[in-house]
């Protein structure tokens, strides 16, 4: 059997001195290069901050195993075992502009079942937390399970770089996704997977939908969102394959069932 009290300890530990590290190099003038774009930034800190981790988890762990965003984990095909998912920051726009708003995102899983989600607003040290089976927190303060919601009373947050690729001017899908904002009390958009599955988690948003994350991107909100009685699907309403880009709908009862049917079938 596991010790996922141990590991637990040891994540919320390593996550303090990623934060001080980080404080310390947002002092120093960052090395900013990009990837697959223009507007698709890397920095040495996303770098330095997964190397960190990877070194205390193969250290402390060295049978587990490790996908993180930069490349420095292993090379992961099965999910057998156990596996930790990891990017070192995301939010890595805001993080370069705004230096606020992005998260380190961990999610722990053991033959593809989630056990331990992790997701950490760096600038205000704030995690968001769950261990399966036990209960998710918000820093110390257990978070209360999700209640149905209702769509006319909803936020939503979603990607509005999407829309134009969803929904052409005057047909269908992009009737639908008219009527939805239209339908919804607000839409929100924070540049941070992990900081909107966050916002989710804690019920200050009722739903977030993507066109297309990463396992990286997901990995700890999916754990954390699910043990709260909240669900999380690809915008069809499948189960993710976590070793696998996806689009995502997360959201609280009531609210996922609507937006599914109403409006992303349409889409
Ligand atoms: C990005 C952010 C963004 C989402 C993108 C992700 P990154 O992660 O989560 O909100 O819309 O799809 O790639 O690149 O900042 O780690
Ligand atoms: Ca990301
Ligand atoms: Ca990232």
């Amino acid at each position: 059997m596991n010790n996922w009290i141990h590991i637990d300890q040891h994540v919320k530990q390593w996550l303090k001195e990623a934060r001080n590290a980080i404080l310390t190099s947002l002092q120093t003038k960052l090395a900013i290069d990009t990837k697959a774009n223009a507007n698709d930034l890397v920095t040495n800190v996303d770098k330095e901050t997964e190397q960190f981790f990877v070194h205390n988890i193969h250290s402390h762990y060295p049978t587990h195993r490790i996908i993180g965003e930069e490349g420095f984990g292993d090379i992961i095909e099965t999910l057998d075992g156990i596996v930790w998912l990891i990017d070192p920051i995301d939010g890595t726009m805001n993080f370069v502009h705004q230096k606020r708003n992005f998260f380190i995102s961990i999610g722990i899983y053991e033959n593809g079942v989630g056990k331990l989600g992790y997701l950490y607003d760096v600038i205000l040290d704030e995690l968001y937390y769950a261990i399966a089976g036990e209960g998710a927190y918000f820093n110390d303060v257990k978070l209360p399970l999700l209640q149905e919601g209702r769509i006319e009373e909803a936020i939503i947050g979603l990607n509005p770089f999407w829309i134009g690729s969803v929904s052409k001017v005057g047909n269908d899908s992009s009737k639908a996704f008219i009527s939805l904002l239209n339908d919804v009390r607000g839409t929100r958009s924070y540049g941070s997977a992990a900081m909107e599955l966050a916002y989710v988690a804690s019920g200050r948003m009722d739903a977030y939908i993507s066109m297309s994350l990463s396992p990286w991107d997901y990995a700890a909100g999916k754990i954390i969102i699910e043990e709260l009685g909240g669900i999380v699907t690809n915008i069809a309403g499948e189960e993710i394959n976590i070793l696998e880009k996806s689009s995502i709908l997360a959201a609280r009862p009531g609210v996922h069932g609507v937006i599914l049917d109403r409006y992303l079938k349409n889409l």
